[in-house]
């Protein structure tokens, strides 16, 4: 007998080998896998031979196709639902996020510059209602001036004003806003920018609001 202290290789059950493979704990012999009734749960080998002529690893370790490709369609059904559980939640999100800002009634008025230090077609940043809220402010003729949430709507990178273009220009994926209302003119974005609300008052030029849009 060998000495197991030497060679710890020399424990396995001699048993391993025999037909019924009594001697491998843990396994159920091949007989314990007998063909399905089910049309749909019928186990087919590669090779296409029946389980007696299959060599010996494959009867003991048979692979249930049909339970693999369940297994799949399961992963995909749960892959689904989790996406859509995430998009519902943001949705969510987003409302919860509207109906706060309503029940806290009005925005904070917040001034932004004066209507004497910005040029025709010159553009300036701020931010609103709070400080994470990266925002843009153009003044398109004498009389009129646009503000707008700088995060794209598509993946939130931040727009660049072009005023000679007529345009807000998102150099993530090349989308493009309308400079004077917001909407998306191209690229992948399909929300128009988030507007803020405008009021001018003696020279000064305030936030006093934002507009969420769809
Ligand atoms: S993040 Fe603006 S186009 Fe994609």
């Amino acid at each position: 007998m060998a000495d197991i202290r030497r060679d710890p290789r020399s424990v396995v059950d001699p048993a391993i080998n025999s037909p019924a493979r009594e001697g491998l704990t843990g396994t159920a012999p091949a007989s314990l896998y007998a063909p399905s009734a089910e049309r749909e749960q019928i186990t087919i080998p590669p090779d296409g031979a029946p389980l007696e002529a299959q060599p010996a690893w494959r009867q003991d370790f048979p692979i249930d196709w049909p339970q693999d490709l369940y297994v799949e369609r399961r992963d995909f059904m749960k892959f689904m639902v989790l996406t859509s559980a995430a998009f519902t939640a943001g949705q969510c999100w987003i409302a919860a996020q509207n109906w706060y800002r309503r029940r806290n009634g009005q925005l904070a008025m917040q001034r932004i510059i004066s209507v004497d230090e910005m040029a025709v077609g010159s553009a300036v940043g701020f931010t609103y209602p709070d400080e994470h809220e990266p925002c843009l402010l153009v003044r398109l003729s004498p009389r009129e001036f646009v503000a707008f949430n700088q995060k794209c709507t598509h993946l939130s990178c931040a727009v660049v004003p072009r005023p000679a273009e007529g345009s807000f220009y998102c150099p993530c994926h090349e989308g493009r806003f309308d400079l004077r209302t917001g909407e998306p003119t191209a690229g992948p974005p399909r929300r128009p920018l988030t507007r803020v609300v405008l009021d001018i008052r003696g020279r000064d030029i305030y936030a006093v609001g934002i507009e969420e849009r769809v």
